[in-house]
Order: structure tokens, then C-alpha cells, then sequence
């Protein structure tokens, strides 16, 4: 595998690729590995004949310094990570490589203000500048997210569509421990009785999930939803509620319908979505 830091370095073994017609996927990762982006690594190497992972800790998409500098970062074993899934080309560059002298931040337009974008003001903008760097440095043909982030999801889906016409998105379902909760890099920031907690509560919701009927609309489950929340313990939290898998919007049933939610443990925000 390749370790590189810097875009022309870089540029030049992509472009021998390129020059050997080889397909490219990409995987964006912020670093602290998991089984949810094996996955996405796993798809990448079946679709292509090269998969890059970018490692970058995006300054930009955090809406407080301490959130970035405590976010979880293992070095060692994400190059162990990487080269145990027979990635390619690591890439992993600094900020300064990234953003050079450019304090341009895009704004994102779709699906504003509700999930996420209404308790994480400007952490989208963020993203979508951070990818567009990317992507117009590495060219890929394919790229691979999860359905983990299923806001950011649909978001970059538009953007890509508004920008990168040629670029193809890859989504894959969300990888869950036995337990079911998601994989995320930050259930490393969570205590063991914050983690049997959290499992707890995912087991509630399954729960209670399965007791609406399908046919049941929207915001009536999202009644229920609020009702169901009023009974739990937890320490705090932005969304729950039930919302269309196309749009986002209130609209269908919940046949139609995933539940979202960001909930706090301590200071650690958890998000997931679940189909229902
Ligand atoms: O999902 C993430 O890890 C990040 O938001 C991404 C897409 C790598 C952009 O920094």
C-alpha cells in the first residue's frame, strides 16, 4: 500500500492509472477505522480496479474546536486497517495541502434546516467544501458512503449531481455490531455503561419500532415517537423523529418512512437512522 501526502504525488499515480483505462474508487474517511468503512472498502475493491481512502480530520465540519481536537484519531491502526483490506493508496494529507490559503466555505442548499443541519449549523457547508477539494484532486470514477449518515448521504447525492456529473455515488447499508448499534468512530469516546446504555436504548427502539403498523402515517408515528422518548433516559437529545427515506419530508407512511435520531450520552452525540 501507499502512503501519500502530498496532491502531485498523488496525481501522478493516479494519472499512470488513468493512463491504464483502470477504474478508481474512492473511500472519504475521517480515520478511526471501523467495520462500517471496510465495508465501503470491501464494495470499492469488488466495483474497481484501484480503491484510494483519504484520511482527514475536517477542521471545517465541526462546530466546535474541542469536538475536532478530541475526535478519535488511531494512526497506526488505521494504516494497519488499510493495508489488512488491501487498499490501494492511502492518502492523508494536512490541512494546508488541502485548503492551501483558501477560505472559501460552499453552502449547502438541500435539506437544510431539519436533522442535523437545524443542531449542527454549518457542519454540511463544511463537508461538501472538503469533499469538493477531493474530488477534484483524485478524479475517481466511483465514491462510497455510508447509510450511517443518511442526511449527508442524500446531500452529497445532490451535490454530486449539481457538480460531479460524471462521478458515480456508491451507498452501503449500515454495518451494526451484534448488539445493533451502528459502527461509529465515536462509540470509541463512549464509557462501557454509556456503550450497555446505548445498546439498551437501541434495543427499545427496535422495539417500538416494530410495534407501529406500516401502513400507520407519519406524523402520527411521530406523535408516538415523542411519546415513546418522554419514558427514556437519556441525557439529552436533538431529533427523533420519523421521516420519508426519498425526501426527507413528513410526507408517506411509515412503510415509507426511516426513523432518525442524535441523542446524547455525556457529551458524546450519536446518530443513526432505521429503516423501517
Ligand atoms: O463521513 C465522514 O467521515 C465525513 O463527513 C467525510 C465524508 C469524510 C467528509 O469529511
Amino acid at each position: 500500500m501507499l502512503i501519500i501526502k502530498d496532491i502531485s504525488n498523488l496525481q501522478s499515480y493516479l494519472s499512470a492509472y488513468q493512463n491504464r483505462k483502470y477504474s478508481i474508487g474512492y473511500v472519504p474517511t475521517m480515520g478511526a477505522l471501523h467495520k462500517g468503512h471496510g465495508e465501503l472498502i470491501k464494495q470499492s475493491k469488488k466495483d474497481n480496479h484501484k480503491t484510494i481512502v483519504s484520511i482527514f480530520v475536517n477542521e471545517k465540519q465541526f462546530s466546535s474546536k474541542e469536538d475536532f481536537e478530541t475526535y478519535p484519531r488511531n494512526k497506526g491502526f488505521d494504516y494497519d486497517f488499510c493495508i489488512d483490506n488491501e487498499v490501494d493508496i492511502l492518502f492523508e494529507p494536512s490541512s494546508e495541502e488541502i485548503f492551501k490559503n483558501d477560505e472559501t466555505l460552499l453552502k449547502n442548499k438541500n435539506f437544510k434546516d431539519i436533522l442535523c443541519d437545524k443542531f449542527r449549523r454549518g457542519h454540511f457547508d463544511g463537508v461538501i467544501t472538503v469533499l469538493d477539494k477531493f474530488f477534484s484532486i483524485i478524479k475517481s470514477n466511483k465514491v462510497y458512503f455510508g447509510e450511517k449518515d443518511y442526511q449527508q448521504l442524500k446531500i452529497i447525492e445532490k451535490f454530486i449531481e449539481e457538480k460531479y456529473k460524471s462521478l458515480d455515488l456508491v451507498s452501503v447499508p449500515t454495518q451494526r455490531h451484534e448488539e445493533g448499534i451502528a459502527y461509529s468512530s465515536r462509540n470509541e469516546k463512549l464509557s462501557k455503561k454509556q456503550t450497555q446504555d446505548f445498546v439498551d436504548f437501541h434495543k427499545k427502539i427496535k422495539n417500538f419500532i416494530i410495534s407501529l403498523e406500516e401502513s400507520l402515517d407519519i406524523e402520527t408515528a411521530n406523535h408516538r415517537a415523542n411519546d415513546f422518548m418522554k419514558l427514556q433516559d437519556i441525557d439529552k437529545f436533538d431529533y427523533f423523529e420519523f421521516r420519508n427515506d426519498t425526501d426527507l419530508s413528513f410526507v408517506g407512511t411509515v412503510s415509507q418512512a426511516r426513523l432518525f435520531y442524535a441523542i446524547y450520552k455525556g457529551k458524546v452525540r450519536l446518530i443513526d437512522n432505521l429503516k423501517v
